[in-house]
């Protein structure tokens, strides 16, 4: 299912800033993070593209990632080890291009939270909408975390997949128009 095009970015001039939103910022998005983080690096927009990540909720502000994210990670090559928790808030608006909630009740939460329907419409996006193997009914990635190990492993083969897509979108975007 082709996903919407990628918002345009709000100034040329400036990094396209991405932030990723779950629940607790403690398993999926900070997985997401790291992974997206590198399909970028390795599509050359290291300096072109800032990614973050963030939980509608306040529980996990300031701990490290879950053990188990962080141990799927580097069962791929990846380190977590530097994550912290964050709390999304409205002001996240002020500074990010692209907003990609990890499940509908994160999508409703960061959609609240925009400064205007317009923003919430054309910024804010489903993480799993750029997943290539997403159907129609299938577009949350889903909570491992009261779940067993299985589930982590699950959350980061659909993590690597859609990060993949994610990046050659944002090379073709930052890419600019063709020349004449
Ligand atoms: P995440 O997972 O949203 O993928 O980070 C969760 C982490 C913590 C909680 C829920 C989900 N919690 O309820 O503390």
């Amino acid at each position: 299912m082709p996903s919407e095009p990628l918002p345009p970015p709000r100034d040329p001039d400036l990094p396209y800033r991405v932030v990723l939103v779950c629940l607790g910022n403690i398993c999926r998005s900070p997985i997401a993070q790291v992974v997206l983080r590198a399909a970028v690096e390795r599509a050359g927009l290291a300096r072109q593209v800032g990614i973050d990540s963030s939980g509608t909720g306040d529980w996990h502000v300031g701990h490290p990632m879950d053990r188990r994210a962080a141990a799927v990670l580097v069962g791929r090559g990846y380190d977590g080890s530097e994550h912290r928790a964050q709390q999304f808030t409205a002001r996240w608006f002020d500074e990010h291009d692209l907003f990609l909630a990890m499940d509908q009740s994160n999508y409703r939460d960061v959609c609240a939270l925009a400064p205007d329907p317009e923003t919430a419409r054309e910024r804010v996006r489903l993480f799993r909408a750029f997943d290539p193997r997403a159907g129609e009914g299938d577009l949350e990635v889903p909570d491992p975390y009261y779940g067993g190990d299985e589930g982590f492993g699950q959350v980061l083969a659909i993590v690597e997949r859609t990060a993949e897509q994610l990046a050659e979108e944002l090379a073709e975007l930052l890419a600019g128009p063709a020349p004449q």
